[in-house]
């Protein structure tokens, strides 16, 4: 089930190791939440009047229960505004504009086997896939990759948790032995056997590259980036807004999305990294060059559709149905 426009209060700020923040929402009045399932985020509205953005935080509560949702947010030192500020903003009782929540990042729920990666502050959404699979009875392991044991955020809800025994951590400064080994922790491939990988870029490349290595199917990889370097430059091209039939040149250094707003053609956007699908456009002619993190491999193939915020064109010019 999908709900947008809510107003939730922050009912419990907790500091994790890490720079991590455990904030949980729920409505003023009390009354329960809509239900979500395991691997769907929130979009939260960081307004302070100097910024005014959208970011999108993974829910890792249970997702069967319905009074509150909880949602994890790492301090990043390379924030463009969103981390810093929810690390400000969310104050005990302080309310937020909300939108979702919404699933980019579903559980094959019937997996004879699932295996999770969880690297860093990509933990939250397993944390929900985990206790939906405890709750369906189901065959799953939970790798989680941090630096260090000391900056390992919600081990006390893991070490609670009825399935702990179904976690393996590995942490980078222990040793050799200790640390995530994609030929020993990787499953052997099979048609029911799922993966699901998020945290750091780099992290999720490496599982990924590693996994269709061994032989996993690239519909058996799931994957949800939180952020990513997206590479936006390149040559320039057209873009014709055929529904409002305004064409307008994407320079070397433009996205599509900003260059159709200053023409007076709204495309939404949140994240402006390639990571949520909020601009992701139907493209009616032309060639897309995705740049984003979004769109499955299937979907780029097709080229029917393209990320607004980030993606370019290979060929001269692009007809979006807009
Ligand atoms: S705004 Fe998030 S993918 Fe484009």
């Amino acid at each position: 089930m999908t709900s947008k426009g809510l107003t939730l209060k922050i009912a419990e700020r907790l500091e994790e190791p890490g720079n991590i923040l455990r904030l949980r929402l729920a409505r003023p009045d009390g009354a329960p939440l809509p239900k979500f399932e395991a691997g769907a985020h929130l979009d939260l509205r960081l307004n302070d009047g100097k910024v005014d953005l959208w970011r999108q935080y993974s829910l890792c509560s249970d997702p069967a229960d319905t009074g509150f949702y909880e949602i994890g947010v790492l301090l990043d030192p390379k924030t463009r505004g969103g981390s810093a500020a929810v690390h400000k903003l969310a104050l005990p009782g302080v309310t937020f504009e909300v939108d979702g929540p919404r699933n980019h990042f579903p559980l094959a729920e019937t997996a004879q086997k699932t295996v999770l990666f969880g690297g860093g502050i990509g933990i939250t959404p397993m944390l929900a896939m985990a206790r939906r699979l405890h709750a369906l009875g189901r065959d799953f392991v939970l790798h989680y990759c941090t630096r260090s044991h000391a900056v390992t955020a919600f081990c006390q809800i893991i070490a609670h948790a009825p399935w702990k025994d179904k976690v393996v951590f590995h942490f980078d400064d222990q040793a050799v032995e200790q640390k995530l080994d994609l030929t020993r922790d990787l499953p052997a491939p099979a048609a029911d056997t799922h993966l699901y990988v998020c945290g750091p870029q780099g992290f999720m490349d490496w599982v990924i590259s590693g996994a269709e290595a061994a032989g996993h199917a690239s519909a058996n990889i799931h994957r949800e980036y939180f952020s990513a370097d997206v590479d936006t430059t390149g040559q320039s091209f057209e873009v014709e807004a055929r529904r409002s039939g305004i064409t307008v040149t994407i320079g070397p250094a433009d996205t599509i999305a900003k260059a159709l707003a200053r023409a007076g053609v709204k495309v939404e956007v949140k994240c402006e990294e390639g990571v949520c699908g909020t601009c992701v456009t139907d493209v009616l002619e032309g060639t897309p060059d995705h740049r984003d993190k979004f769109l499955t491999d299937d979907e780029r193939e097709e080229g029917t559709m393209i990320c607004a915020c980030c993606s370019r064109s290979c060929s001269s010019k692009l007809v979006l149905d807009i």
